[in-house]
């Protein structure tokens, strides 16, 4: 089966049980700073697991497009891999555990044909400490669901100090069997929904040797032991508390959450031990295999982690909403991906002055159907490889050759990079302090982070550092603050385009419950005059204490209505429509999730901090409410 039948046929099955099929949202997140790229399929969808209405029902099923900053580092091992594809359903208020659990395991077992005998489950084992029980509502229906098999299935506790102990169902904590975006509940900022979840695993079979730091030596073995014998395909997340100021409650929903990795699925149902040798990836690697002149088996870890960064690199730079690689925020990961992939191909002996491009146009190819905007795309992304390759190219050979002075040195000293050397090989030769610190991993050399900080800061050329948790607190919640922040964004699209015209249209957003930050297509920086003018007619807005209404309609509906919206694609035929003003006489009017105020007195005062240049073509405010 290709993985490409196996997407389909995923869809095709929560089609048939009432699912619509939503399309995948961008990889850049939309008023949503949790993570810098959308890492999980739920995310796009977060208002309506907090209550809102979606225009296409209470079953929706789809493929999300996803990547994950976190496991960057991971790459090169038999499963681990940046960019993604999530293949997810969800219920918002409607079906809840029985239904799911079973339609997951019909799909992977009866649907692709897996051996129910090789699936393991787990599920939360309940935390007094917040007041949230075992769940043994979902041992009871996984019981059940197994017996229909043919197979027992004992549920134990504590696997990850007595191993398997004979089990299939095994009870976790919240480290394991907890899903929200902000992680463990105690992580959780008010406002953020999230869930016990119960995921499903994969037995690869105990003789699988690739990996030695394994549960063989000393540990005893369980799902979750990281020795790669089992691996993860799936984790339905039951999703019906919300996180409060005084600890959890209910949703007024209850919602599930799946998310299965296309490419770990498609591994096993190809019946391979490695995401790389699958259709997902396997043209890249060859191309490499060709570009190199060197055999994949003879250096895996460098082919994988050339493959998956350029692959990731060509979908964020091919996003519609695409971004560039740069030094800061998600630039600066774009950045980092190309170039150590960059550098790894130097050590597989790549001699080519501009190859990265070859990689990209091979995804762009692969994915075509799938995704058309990245062949879509395509020339800006070999335009930006091309140019951030001459760049690393200038500096990286005596880069190099200043790292292995470095290293001379300080293998007869402390064996310890200094931060200021860190600094140097950043700022000089353009290596990100990850390749830094890598190279001297490679060396047996540790660097000095804290001190390499405290460089950066002293040069304040990075205003940040681009790690996960960089944006932490100002989550997309359903917090009033954050809501009157969404709605005042609205009223600021509209007064932009009043003052400097119908050119303006909407780049991006990010809303958090402290400000909002706004990009939008304008040419020129803003003179004062146009800034006041802007600031006023928001300000009138909201002392008219204007209404602010949703409608459903169709998309050729809302268009014919006149309203906005740039992320139309994302939400599928019917949408929905907020506008502010009144009838006929509308302010503002945008294809929108929501949620939004009612009214828009109760926003305050409008003010805009900032005005400045984001990118070509492209402007950037940043305002508060006071
Ligand atoms: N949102 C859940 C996850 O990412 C399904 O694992």
């Amino acid at each position: 089966m290709t993985s490409k039948e196996l997407r389909q046929k995923y869809l095709d099955f929560f089609a048939s049980q009432g699912h619509a099929i939503i399309p995948s949202a961008s990889l850049i997140p939309e008023n949503d700073s949790s993570t810098l790229f959308i890492s999980s399929g739920m995310q796009p969808l977060v208002p309506y697991l907090l209550g809102e209405k979606h225009p296409a029902g209470v079953r929706l099923a789809n493929s999300q497009k996803s990547f994950r900053t976190e496991d960057i580092e991971e790459v090169g091992d038999n499963r681990h891999n940046t960019f993604f594809e999530m293949l997810g359903n969800w219920s918002l208020g409607d079906y809840f555990k029985k239904e799911q659990l079973a339609w997951v395991f019909e799909f992977l077992t009866k649907v692709l044909g897996l051996d129910p005998a090789r699936l393991y489950v787990t599920v939360f084992r309940g935390n007094d400490t917040i007041g949230i029980p075992a769940d043994k509502e979902a041992v009871e229906i996984w019981q059940k669901i197994y017996a229909q098999a043919g197979l027992e299935a004992k549920d134990v506790n504590f696997p990850e100090k007595h191993g398997l102990q004979g089990g299939r169902i095994f009870y976790y904590d919240e480290k394991k069997n907890w899903w929200s975006r902000s992680g463990v509940p105690a992580k959780m900022p008010e406002g953020e929904p999230g869930g016990p979840d119960s995921e499903i695993f994969y037995d690869l079979g105990a003789d699988l040797k690739r990996h030695e730091k394994s549960i063989f030596k000393d540990q005893p073995c369980h799902v979750n032991c990281d020795c790669g014998r089992f691996i993860e395909i799936g984790n339905s997340v039951f999703m019906e508390y919300i996180r409060t100021d005084s600890g959890f409650r209910k949703l007024s929903q209850q919602n599930v959450d799946f998310g299965g990795g296309l490419e770990r699925i498609t591994m096993v149902v190809q019946g391979k031990d490695n995401i790389f040798e699958t259709d997902l990836f396997i043209n890249a690697i060859r191309k490499i295999e060709q570009l190199s002149g060197k055999n994949y088996r003879g250096s895996m870890s460098a082919f994988e982690i050339i493959t998956d960064h350029l692959k990731a690199a060509s979908f964020i730079m091919g996003d519609d909403q695409g971004i560039a690689p740069s030094n800061t925020g998600q630039g600066y990961i774009v950045r980092r991906l190309v170039r150590r992939a960059i550098r790894h191909g130097r050590q597989l002996g790549i001699e080519q002055e501009s190859w990265t491009k070859e990689i990209a146009k091979i995804v762009a190819h692969d994915y075509q159907e799938t995704y058309p905007e990245l062949k879509r795309n395509i020339d800006r992304v070999i335009d930006q490889l091309a140019e951030e390759e001459t760049k690393f190219n200038k500096t990286l050979d005596t880069g190099l050759r200043v790292f292995e002075k470095i290293v001379d040195r300080q293998l007869t000293t402390d064996n310890r990079i200094s931060g200021l050397e860190a600094f140097n090989l950043y700022q000089t030769y353009g290596f990100p302090i990850e390749m830094t610190v890598e190279l001297a991993k490679e060396k047996n050399l540790t660097v000095d982070l804290a001190e390499y900080e405290a460089e950066l800061k002293k040069h304040q050329n990075l205003s940040r550092t681009a790690s996960a948790g960089m944006f932490k607190g100002g989550l997309a919640d359903a917090s009033e603050a954050t809501v009157k922040y969404h709605t005042a964004a609205h009223l600021l699209l509209a007064a932009l385009r009043k003052t400097l015209g119908d050119h303006v249209i909407q780049k991006g957003s990010n809303i958090t419950s402290e400000r909002l930050r706004f990009d939008f297509a304008h040419h020129d920086k803003l003179t004062e005059q146009e800034k006041k003018q802007t600031e006023e007619l928001v300000n009138q807005a909201i002392k008219q204490d204007l209404p602010v209404t949703c409608e459903e309609m169709d998309l050729n509906e809302a268009k014919s209505r006149g309203a906005h919206g740039v992320f139309e694609a994302k939400y599928g035929e019917r949408v929905k429509v907020y506008a502010i003003g009144r009838e006929k006489l509308h302010f503002s009017q945008e294809i929108c999730g929501g949620p939004h105020v009612k009214n828009t007195g109760i926003l305050g005062h409008f003010k805009i901090q900032k005005e400045e240049s984001s990118s070509a073509g492209v402007r950037r405010i940043k305002a508060i409410l006071e």
